[in-house]
């Protein structure tokens, strides 16, 4: 019988927000494995808010093409390789890497495509979450652009989602006084309650977010960690410390905006602040994983941190999942088990 192959396309170009029919369930019988391929049976996918921007008209960067129409929706995933023609992907590995929404990916080893070799302590699909992109992300930003030292006020917006959860324990971990940035009195008591964040702001309260930055951190914020951009990046590099350090890490509020993105206020601060403002991509520290791997692997196993997992299940919840992520219905890191 022939195998069939279930993937949720990209249907059409999202008008700015998106929605349901932007997404197109669709099966198709399963290519076979060329010279040089291995087949992956996908466990879970990873539901990364940044695959927003490249799903727009125009959105191909030095980074990532524009997601092709038709085709399925580009993602991180993990699997274990069922067939193969390539040497370095044996039978029987468990992969990491960018495929697609999609049961099954054929793939050719490029893509961020790499072994695990899991630590029998530590959930699989950890290395999807804490010990995967998000962790690494979160590591690399503090720890090479963030240079925590301890009594540091560290700051982060979409402190609920799957970045900032870690990012928050890491900079704990590193003795820094942690405030989380979210949307609803709910989220904020969970961050409180689940993830230790020290203070909590919930930018949808009636207090601005100006007026709640000046109350956690009358002197300044010495790290902020920016998930978010636009207005919101504005108003808090106007309450810097001096010599504060900005982690430029994404811009989810920008990636629905008709006419990109916007100009960022307060960029004189950066300059009387004496502070710095970096972007970086995760996928710059791939020689360092291990080392950012086992200081989060260490936190696991002492359970000194708490890897919080919002999961839906079937191929056919990705892209209500996905939207679901974006409009932060989600407490932690979102995976669609297969
Ligand atoms: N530089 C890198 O290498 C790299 C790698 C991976 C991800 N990223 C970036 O990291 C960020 C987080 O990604 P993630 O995958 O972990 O997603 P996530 O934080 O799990 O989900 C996105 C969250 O952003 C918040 N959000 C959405 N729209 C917002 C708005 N207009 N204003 C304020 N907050 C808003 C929502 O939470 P609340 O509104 O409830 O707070 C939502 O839950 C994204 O910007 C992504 O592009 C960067």
């Amino acid at each position: 019988m022939t195998q069939m192959n279930t993937r949720v396309l990209l249907a059409r170009r999202p008008a700015a927000q998106l929605v349901a029919a932007d997404f197109e369930v669709d099966t198709q019988p399963l290519g076979s494995v060329g010279e040089g391929q291995f087949m992956v049976k996908n466990t879970y996918l990873s539901l990364d808010a940044g695959f927003r921007q490249w799903m727009s008209e125009g959105s191909g960067d030095n980074y990532l093409s524009s997601m092709p129409i038709g085709e399925p929706v580009q993602s991180i995933i993990m699997g274990t390789v069922i067939e193969s023609r390539h040497a370095d992907f044996p039978e029987g590995s468990i992969v990491m890497g960018r495929t697609a929404w999609e049961q099954y990916s054929i793939a050719d080893g490029s893509d961020f495509m790499s072994i695990i070799d899991p630590d029998p302590a530590v959930e699989l699909h950890e290395y999807l979450c804490s010990l995967g992109p998000s962790g690494m992300t979160a590591y690399f930003g503090i720890m090479d652009i963030g240079e925590p030292k301890a009594g540091d006020l560290f700051v982060i917006n979409a402190a609920a989602g799957g970045i900032g959860c870690i990012a928050g324990q890491i900079a704990k971990a590193e003795g820094c006084s942690t405030v989380g940035i979210a949307g609803g009195a709910a989220k904020c008591d969970w961050l409180q309650e689940t993830l230790g964040y020290d203070q909590v702001i919930d930018y949808k309260s009636s207090e601005t977010l100006e007026q709640q930055l000046q109350r956690v951190a009358p002197d300044g914020m010495d790290i902020v960690y920016d998930n978010v951009g636009g207005p919101m990046l504005g108003t808090m590099l106007g309450q810097l410390a001096e010599n504060a350090r900005v982690i430029l890490c994404g811009a989810v509020s920008q990636y629905e905006r008709e006419g990109g993105h916007e100009p960022v206020a307060n960029m004189w601060e950066l300059i009387t602040k004496r502070a710095k403002a970096e972007g970086f991509m995760f996928s710059d520290y791939v020689d360092r994983y291990p080392e950012a791997i086992n200081y989060i692997t260490d936190m696991l196993k002492a359970g000194s941190m708490v890897s919080p997992v919002n999961w839906s299940e079937g191929i056919e919840t990705t892209g209500q999942g996905f939207i679901d992520m974006l409009a932060g219905n989600n407490l932690g890191k979102c995976l669609v088990k297969l």
